[in-house]
């Protein structure tokens, strides 16, 4: 049992106990219930909004290091340059290559032709995702596809080339097969560069054709061929998170319907997955990124085995017939929602159905016999309106029916409160919705004077996933928004809040998730990273210190009988763990030190405590390549006795875990 009788402190502990002890002022009084609340806290409180946004994908996770690999992008030798090739000219002296459109092949039309007339003087050189990260001693393993009709090209070598461009690995390959054939090779990488570059050249003169040729680290994420970088899953798995939602935000519904996410055109082999126009290429005239394209390298079938991966709940999101409201909004009639409807179908059984049912199969043959166990799929992402409720009403009927096993997830918009919001609400309760999709991109100041949110929430309605939500410390989509300790600790007030309300706030997660340093559209994000290196935010520090001390049953917190919600700055939430462990999170969002004292069945909270912290004094702190470790979490051993206060210094977010020994 926790012990809460009055103890002495002993000399042992009194060094350990002077950092985070307060002798002064009159501390807050804070009351724990012990006694079983029965409210439990889901396995999936804490998760992962995954939204291919800001080359998360391409040029992210997938470790792909050849862009627009198939020449599918709308200009087809996007990422490709010819150096020494003029192409008003007939160049005589070097080569030149030009794409060749088989409209037959539906999911990867076109070929690159190269023509080389004088093989000392040509080259095609690919420039990565603003370049690539190329590691010392690592290797790199080429693939690509040739059809050597006239055999008069004997040989293509292919370098990574550094910024000077200097040669960091390279590889000779004999291509001579005339008809397609795929060829693979190994680069050793003699030094490290983040902005590498391929470059190939050839030997001979003469034609011959080219198409998916790729790049990537042998060391990816679990040493999977043609995998996902490990670097950055290794934050993901770090996080421990509850669930994993994909493939997005806005990117599902499309700036049409046309571009809509559909699942079905990720699976198998990636030379079959047709690549798209990423809505986020063109979304922001002030971050503009027009080689921005989705190769489906990282499909459904790659997003549910990240999820088994990460130990989290697959969340797919999919499209209910409605293009992003922000775009076009282009709605189909309900005549025509079936294909959309059987998508939906079909998804329960890509990822839980045998391997003799048809999507079962396709399961199977990629390498996954086994269910994914896919328990959750949202319908829609952020849509609103009538248009809306009408649609999933229909999803609703037809997917119950079929599978009522499967929580479905609605949503009530972009915006946390408003007429939209009212009536998605009020709409989605009398459908009995099972879970709402709630969004708050606002600032500092709202998310302080949110924590309280929840607390009068129906605890017999919907339940909430909390989808989207970052402070942002300009204002929404401005791309001067920082991930500064100010908006980190204003999370992590509001977040005692969705802790405190875990009984109706079943999911929740940080958005956007990452970041290309050089390649982003929005901004803040989790986690940023450049070629070869990823960097956690400070709130992303926050978002970690509650995953990982997510308990499992919620436990009351009060000062003076009422929750802590930012009276005097200060707010809190406490959960039992699977240990019986007592975890205590702590906000103090003020310039001062504050100090409290815990007290349980009014009896102060005694026993060996782990206190971890993150803080500053600087508020527009951050995390940087330079500086990766300006908030970072401080461990403490501590032993808690009778008397003691604990100090909570100014702008600080503190994790108490208090242990019944
Ligand atoms: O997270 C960025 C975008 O914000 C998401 O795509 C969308 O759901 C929301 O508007």
């Amino acid at each position: 049992m926790l012990t809460t009788t009055i103890r002495k402190l002993t000399p042992l502990f009194m060094s350990l106990a002077l950092a985070n002890v307060a002798f002064a002022s009159t501390p807050t009084q804070l009351d724990l219930a012990l006694s079983a609340s029965g409210k439990k806290v889901q396995s999936t409180m804490y998760g992962i909004f995954f939204e291919d946004i800001n080359f998360s994908a391409d040029g992210g996770l997938y470790a792909e290091l050849v862009k627009n690999r198939s020449f599918e992008f709308a200009q087809p030798m996007m990422g490709w340059a010819q150096p020494q090739t003029d192409p008003y000219s007939l160049n005589h002296n070097s080569g030149i290559a030009s794409t060749l459109n088989f409209a037959e092949n539906k999911t990867n039309k076109n070929v690159l032709r190269v023509n080389v007339f004088n093989d000392k003087n040509y080259s095609l050189v690919n420039d990565g995702f603003r370049g690539m990260g190329i590691t010392k001693g690592k290797d790199y393993l080429l693939s690509f596809y040739a059809a050597n009709s006239e055999q008069k090209v004997t040989h293509i070598n292919f370098q990574l080339v550094d910024a000077k461009d200097k040669v960091i690995a390279s590889a000779r390959v004999a291509a001579n097969n005339k008809d397609w054939q795929q060829y693979n090779a190994i680069l050793h990488a003699k030094s490290t560069e983040e902005k590498a570059r391929l470059k190939i050249t050839f030997e001979g003169k003469g034609a011959i054709d080219l198409d998916v040729i790729s790049l990537f680290p042998k060391d990816t994420w679990k040493g999977r061929a043609k995998g996902l970088r490990a670097d950055l899953i290794q934050m993901l798995y770090d996080l421990k998170p509850g669930f994993f939602r994909f493939p997005g935000g806005c990117i599902i519904e499309g700036r049409t319907l046309a571009e809509r996410y559909q699942w079905k055109n990720t699976l198998g082999d990636i030379e079959q997955r047709p690549t798209m126009i990423s809505r986020w290429n063109n979304e922001f005239s002030h971050k503009l990124t027009p080689d921005y394209f989705q190769s489906f390298g990282l499909g459904f079938y790659e997003y549910f085995q990240l999820s088994e991966d990460l130990g989290a709940e697959p969340i797919p999101i999919l499209s209910c017939g409605i293009a992003c409201q922000f775009n076009t909004g282009e709605v189909v009639p309900v005549s025509e929602l079936d294909p959309y409807i059987q998508d939906a179908i079909d998804l329960v059984e890509f990822a839980n159905g045998s391997v003799e049912s048809p999507w079962g199969k396709v399961r199977a043959d990629m390498g996954h016999p086994e269910p994914f166990n896919l328990k959750y799929i949202g319908i829609g992402n952020e849509q609103w309106g009538p248009q809306y409720i009408e649609r999933f009403k229909i999803f609703q009927k037809v997917l119950k029916e079929k599978y009522p096993e499967i929580i479905l997830i609605s949503s009530s918009g972009p915006f946390p409160d408003g007429e939209q919001f009212e009536y998605a609400h009020k709409e989605l309760k009398k459908l009995d919705a099972e879970i709402i999709d709630e969004h708050y991109y606002k600032d500092i100041e709202w998310f302080k004077k949110n924590a309280n949110r929840y607390d009068n929430y129906d605890r017999n309605g919907p339940k909430i996933f909390a989808g989207e939500y970052a402070a942002q410390s300009v204002a929404t989509v401005s791309p001067l928004n920082k991930n500064s300790w100010a908006t980190a600790l204003a999370e992590a007030a509001f977040m005692t809040g969705l802790e405190r309300n875990a009984d109706v706030v079943h999911m929740t997660s940080y958005a956007p998730l990452m970041a290309h340093t050089e390649a982003w559209q929005w901004a803040p994000n989790l986690i940023w990273f450049n070629n070869l290196e990823s960097l956690p935010t400070a709130n992303y520090e926050v978002q970690k210190l509650f995953s990982n001390n997510r308990g499992e049953e919620l436990i009351s917190i009060t000062a003076n009988g009422k929750p802590l919600i930012g009276q005097e700055d200060l707010y809190a939430s406490a959960v039992r763990d699977i240990d019986n462990g007592i975890i205590i999170k702590l906000v103090n969002t003020s310039a001062v030190d504050k100090t409290v004292a815990l007290h349980a069945n009014n009896k102060t909270v005694e026993g060996a405590a782990t206190i971890i912290s993150l803080s500053s004094a600087n508020l527009e702190a951050e995390n940087s390549f330079a500086h990766p470790k300006v908030i970072h979490p401080v461990v403490a051993k501590q032993k808690l006795n009778a008397n003691t206060d604990i100090k909570v210094p100014a702008q600080t977010v503190m994790m108490i875990k208090v242990l019944d020994k």
